[in-house]
């Protein structure tokens, strides 16, 4: 019997909600099929959003979205997406696909789906082939609620208001596709673009500035960039799960017990990448004002046979439930210090909670996972702790089981356990101390490792209600099946 402790007298830190966050690019067939397909469509829309995303993403409490990429962050120009569709640019994405890129979903339709999916707002802006002056512009033309040349030109395009701008990201991926800069050099020149980012609208609408982190382990750029950036809000962490390297990645669906371990261990290391960031983070921040974002984060297997390979376009099992799960409650326990994360990416690309298929649509086991564990969001972290055996995969070591709890303003805790294991059904017993439980709820998401859900079989794995448990004086004992993810709310 594993021994599981939540102490609801120990209230870490707040759970920012925009942890649970995703990642939208101009890539493949994510925003273009997925979210918009244009006011023309015969897909039900609403000013081109397509109804059925949206109501999907809403009902899984999408706190913010970021835009527009990723590498095409890096070659987009925001004047190529404004003004009437007929005069818009036509271009070759040439990092994703080689396809045509119309331009037709731009400032205003992220805004507009924004609105839709009443979600915050992650702009990333174009440090690599764009100049200071454009980037400077496109934060006048979105947040300028006075006269000026780009305000103007806003009202002249439709939209009266200026918007709200949560987080801009001052490049991206800048050690790459990004511009391929050493660290103190983007750093440098993190400080003259963001020196142009203005708050327009005084401090009360300040922009959260986010520069461009490190790749996975490389603790170099983190070094160099907290060396030399200033006035930077948060650093950006990108960490994708990789477990056959970068030049095979492995089928998304066919896969054996091998290879489902060495990826939830190698999605596990993130907790240990995350806390030697934060300790170079803390050396020059002893203050720790700046906030780790981990703004791309995911499985990467190869594509779907027969799709184009720049679109990126993968299923998504169980496995990949299981990695959400257990970084997410990772993520939980660093919200001292990770103030947002975006999955990458929300529709049809890599990890994604949504794929369609021309007017059909499905939600994924990494959807579900999301959608259970809405409810840590903006609550309290609790201090717990499980007790559990552990697997070992390519000199890497992780409990079996892996654990968050919160509570919410009302005093509900909410628990969410992942267990890993493909074979080993868990007995768990669970107290929380100086407590008395008058009523439990718990949900439940299972399967084999490898089931996922097609187009012909769309509920194949979903959320049912667990009911192995018993509720004991001052907790519970639960018995929690291999390869699942049980939410309990606690009263
Ligand atoms: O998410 C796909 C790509 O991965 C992004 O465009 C880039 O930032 C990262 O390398």
């Amino acid at each position: 019997m594993e021994k599981y402790l939540i102490n609801p007298n120990h209230k870490m830190s707040k759970i920012n909600k925009d942890i649970y966050g995703n990642f939208s690019e101009h890539l493949g067939r994510c925003i273009y099929e997925g979210l918009f397909v244009g006011k023309d469509s015969p897909i039900p829309n609403v000013n081109g959003m397509r109804c059925d995303s949206v109501n999907a993403l809403k009902e899984m409490g999408l706190p913010v979205l970021r835009w527009p990429g990723g590498c095409f962050a890096d070659e987009y120009h925001w004047k190529d997406g404004i003004g009437p569709l007929e005069n818009r640019k036509k271009m070759i994405n040439t990092h994703w696909g080689g396809v045509v890129e119309d331009n037709s979903f731009g400032t205003h339709e992220f805004f507009e789906l924004c609105r839709q999916l009443g979600c915050d707002t992650y702009i990333n802006g174009n440090l690599g082939s764009g100049t200071v002056q454009e980037m400077s512009e496109w934060v006048e033309y979105m947040t300028f609620d006075g006269m000026s040349p780009m305000a103007d030109l806003r009202r002249k395009n439709g939209r009266e208001e200026p918007w709200t701008v949560n987080y801009f990201g001052v490049g991206n991926e800048n050690w790459g596709c990004g511009g391929n800069f050493y660290p103190e050099a983007y750093g440098n020149e993190f400080n003259r673009y963001n020196t142009f980012v203005r708050d327009y609208n005084g401090s009360e609408k300040h922009i959260y500035r986010i520069a461009s982190g490190p790749n996975a382990e490389d603790y170099s750029w983190t070094e160099g960039v907290m060396k030399s950036a200033k006035h930077l809000n948060g650093l950006a962490l990108h960490y994708y799960t990789v477990p056959h390297g970068w030049s095979g990645r492995g089928s998304a669906t066919d896969f054996d017990e091998n290879m489902y371990y060495l990826t939830v261990t190698t999605a596990y290391k993130i907790d240990k990448i995350i806390k030697r960031h934060l300790e170079i983070m803390n050396r020059y921040d002893p203050k720790k004002r700046v906030d780790l974002i981990v703004d791309e984060w995911g499985t990467w297997f190869d594509v779907e046979e027969g799709t184009n390979p720049g679109f990126l376009y993968q299923q998504n099992t169980m496995r990949d439930a299981m990695v959400a799960g257990l970084t997410l409650n990772i993520f939980n326990k660093h919200s001292d210090r990770i103030r947002m994360a975006n999955i990458a990416q929300m529709v049809n690309v890599l990890q994604a909670v949504i794929l369609t298929d021309g007017e059909d649509m499905l939600l994924t086991p990494t959807y579900y996972v999301f959608k259970m564990y809405k409810e840590h969001q903006n609550n309290m972290l609790l201090d717990s702790y499980i007790t559990s055996d552990t697997i070992e995969c390519e000199n890497v070591t992780m409990p079996k089981l892996i654990e968050s709890a919160s509570i919410d303003e009302d005093g509900v805790i909410y628990s969410t356990i992942v267990n890993t294991s493909l074979d080993d059904t868990k007995e768990i017993k669970c107290q929380i101390a100086d407590s008395e439980v008058t009523e439990i709820s718990a949900e439940l998401l299972t399967g084999k490792m490898d089931d996922y859900n097609s187009f012909e079989n769309k509920e194949n794995v979903k959320t049912v209600p667990f009911t192995a448990f018993t509720k004991t004086a001052d907790g519970f004992i639960a018995t929690v099946p291999p390869c699942s993810i049980v939410k309990f709310a606690i009263k």
